[in-house]
């Protein structure tokens, strides 16, 4: 879910629809905002998306300051009533909510026993109802807030505003928040792009913050209410980036930014033929014997590509997926690297799996495109990958800017640890990067994508395959497929496909093979056996590829550094899979049920 609040002189609604619909990749199944006008709270929400909302709004709700939310369903389904926010039983409280709030069931209980009336299937509507309860037995609202959230167990990040008060109160633990400081007024959301348009002066706040703001100034305090001070930052995000632009989707504007992405994640980061990182000097990696990587979706196919680099380089390696980390983990020691691997760095799977790990006395590393997210301010230290914001739920251009990042990360890893020898072709890999923006540049320029996307449209399942590091490709290549052509894809080793999903196979499966890298006889061997019982082959990798031949269509990729190689590749899947989702008329940018920053495990 996403929050968002506002005050400030002049009308708030707008800006808070518009920060609603800059969120929108944190949940959009529902969505609401209660602004103060005067006469009461006025609070407008449904279910469905923000646009949705807009055009319930018989004109613009008035006032100076309100709260706003965008839903991503927990706990009860997508309707008008479950949509944030939520009141106290007269509706004098409002309050939006992100987060989970686990003993919800018992204050609910309590608070019904005292006469509260709930009307949703919420965890978060205890909260107004406790806010309302503290404020009787206190009669200050601030108070009231604080004695509230210490009442709470679980995560939440709150924005709460009360009939007759020129004020905004919010805390948070466990789930972002970032205030946002202008001139002339202040905001408070989950994350930066919500009020990018207004402002790049930020502070980030930490678990236990509780905040009161108020037109013309703002005060911080811990849950005993001492004020404490927190630096402000200035964020680097071009608030031009948070917008669509020219383009139709999010998700094609951010395949085809993948370029500048790149040269920001590079920038900087090799020196007299070194990689570098401020974050981390020479040798900060010297005591590190096994690493270990952790993420979710996307970010685990990073993770598996650069897992394959550190092994080859001799560092006992193991990627796992941050779900499973419980069971899947080797035993860990302070020798052990835990990088987490997140582009929101919000991903619940993956928080849980770094706080294992570092309970268990592993050393652990954010790799992460938000600045101030959880991962980057929970681990011990953080690599950005400097992607620039991404809206669109599936993951494109982050992809990317985390595999570079990481195959950079891997560089220094084999230059630090003594055990480790960095690889033969090392020079030859780092000196090609800096031609990688180019070459990506020259797949969008010229790819057929969009064609073979249409040649293809009726196909019954999409099967990916790849060895060593294109099997990493292949599967990101399938996920990227599902998540937003809604059509059957899978990705395979190559030479699994025979163990099993040749079964599938039929002159209405395209095979997909990634012929980058290394692995490219094994892919070809296994494609032609899926061809020879019917299926098309669709080549992705250079024109000289081993397929080239027998292939039923290509999309091709420059030559470079086998490494450097299977990125290309993936952005040419990313434009198939984005043309097949939207010669299908899919809501590309949102699709069903997804959303892209996961808080909840
Ligand atoms: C969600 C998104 C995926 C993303 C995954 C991990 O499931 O829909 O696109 O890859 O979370 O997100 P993270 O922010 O941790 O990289």
């Amino acid at each position: 879910c996403g929050i968002i609040a506002r005050i400030g002189h002049g009308d708030a609604a707008e800006t808070l629809l518009s920060g609603l619909e800059n969120l929108e990749y944190r949940g959009y199944d529902s969505a609401g905002i209660a602004v103060q006008n005067g006469s009461g709270v006025k609070v407008h929400k449904c279910s469905g998306e923000v646009s949705d909302l807009k055009s319930t709004l018989s004109g613009r709700p008035n006032g100076n300051m309100g709260i706003g939310h965008t839903r991503w369903s927990t706990h009860g389904p997508p309707t008008d009533e479950n949509a944030h926010p939520h009141t106290d039983t007269v509706g004098d409280v409002a309050v939006v909510h992100n987060g989970v709030i686990d003993n919800y069931d018992e204050l609910r209980t309590e608070l019904k026993a005292k006469g509260h009336e709930f009307e949703s299937d919420t965890d978060t509507e205890v909260i107004p109802h406790l806010i309302d309860e503290y404020r009787e037995t206190t009669g200050d609202t601030e108070l009231a807030v604080r004695r509230a959230v210490e009442t709470l167990e679980g995560s939440y990040a709150i924005a709460a505003i009360v009939d007759g008060e020129e004020a905004v109160y919010a805390a948070r633990k466990g789930s972002p928040l970032v205030l946002g400081l202008d001139d002339e007024e202040w905001f408070l959301a989950s994350d930066v792009p919500a009020f990018l348009d207004h402002t790049d002066e930020v502070i980030y706040l930490e678990d236990g913050d509780l905040v009161v703001l108020e037109p013309d100034s703002y005060r911080i305090s811990d849950l005993e209410g001492t004020p404490v001070e927190r630096a402000v930052d200035t964020v680097d995000w071009d608030p031009e980036d948070a917008g669509k632009g020219e383009y139709d989707h999010y998700m094609l504007k951010e395949i085809n930014s993948q370029p500048t992405a790149l040269s920001n994640t590079i920038e900087g980061r090799i020196e007299d033929g070194e990689v570098a990182f401020e974050e981390l000097p020479a040798g900060s990696f010297a005591d590190v014997e096994t690493v270990q990587f952790v993420a979710c979706g996307t970010s685990y196919h990073a993770a598996m590509y650069s897992g394959q680099l550190l092994r080859a380089a001799g560092i006992p390696t193991e990627v796992l997926r941050a779900s499973e980390y419980e069971a899947t983990s080797g035993p860990v020691d302070e020798n052990t690297l835990v990088v987490a691997v997140t582009q929101s760095g919000e991903t619940a799977d993956t928080l849980d799996a770094v706080r294992t790990a570092t309970a268990r006395g592993a050393r652990s590393l954010a790799v992460t495109n938000v600045v101030g997210s959880t991962a980057a301010r929970e681990a011990d230290d953080a690599i950005y990958i400097r992607a620039g914001p991404e809206v669109g739920v599936a993951a494109t251009k982050t992809y990317s800017s985390q595999a570079v990042t990481l195959a950079l990360l891997t560089q220094r890893l084999a230059a630090d640890v003594p055990t480790a020898t960095p690889a033969d072709d090392r020079d030859a890999m780092l000196e090609t990067l800096a031609d990688l923006p180019e070459h990506v540049e020259t797949v969008l320029e010229t790819t057929t994508a969009e064609q073979l996307a249409e040649e293809t449209l009726d196909s019954t399942s999409y099967f990916f395959i790849g060895s060593r590091l294109g099997h990493s490709v292949a599967l990101e290549g399938a996920l990227k497929f599902k998540e937003i052509t809604y059509e059957h894809a899978e990705g395979f080793a190559s030479g699994e496909l025979k163990h099993g999903p040749l079964a599938l196979v039929t002159d209405e499966t395209p095979v997909i093979a990634v012929l980058t890298g290394s692995g490219v006889e094994k892919t070809k061997t296994n494609a032609i056996e899926a061809n020879s019982r019917g299926a098309p082959i669709i080549a992705v990798g250079p024109d000289d590829n081993p397929l080239a031949d027998v292939a039923d269509a290509k999309l091709s990729v420059p030559e470079t550094h086998p490494v450097w190689a299977g990125l290309l590749a993936n952005v040419q899947l990313q434009l198939l899979s984005y043309h097949a989702a939207d010669l299908l008329e899919r809501p590309i940018d949102k699709p069903r049920n997804l959303a892209k920053s996961v808080t909840v495990e």
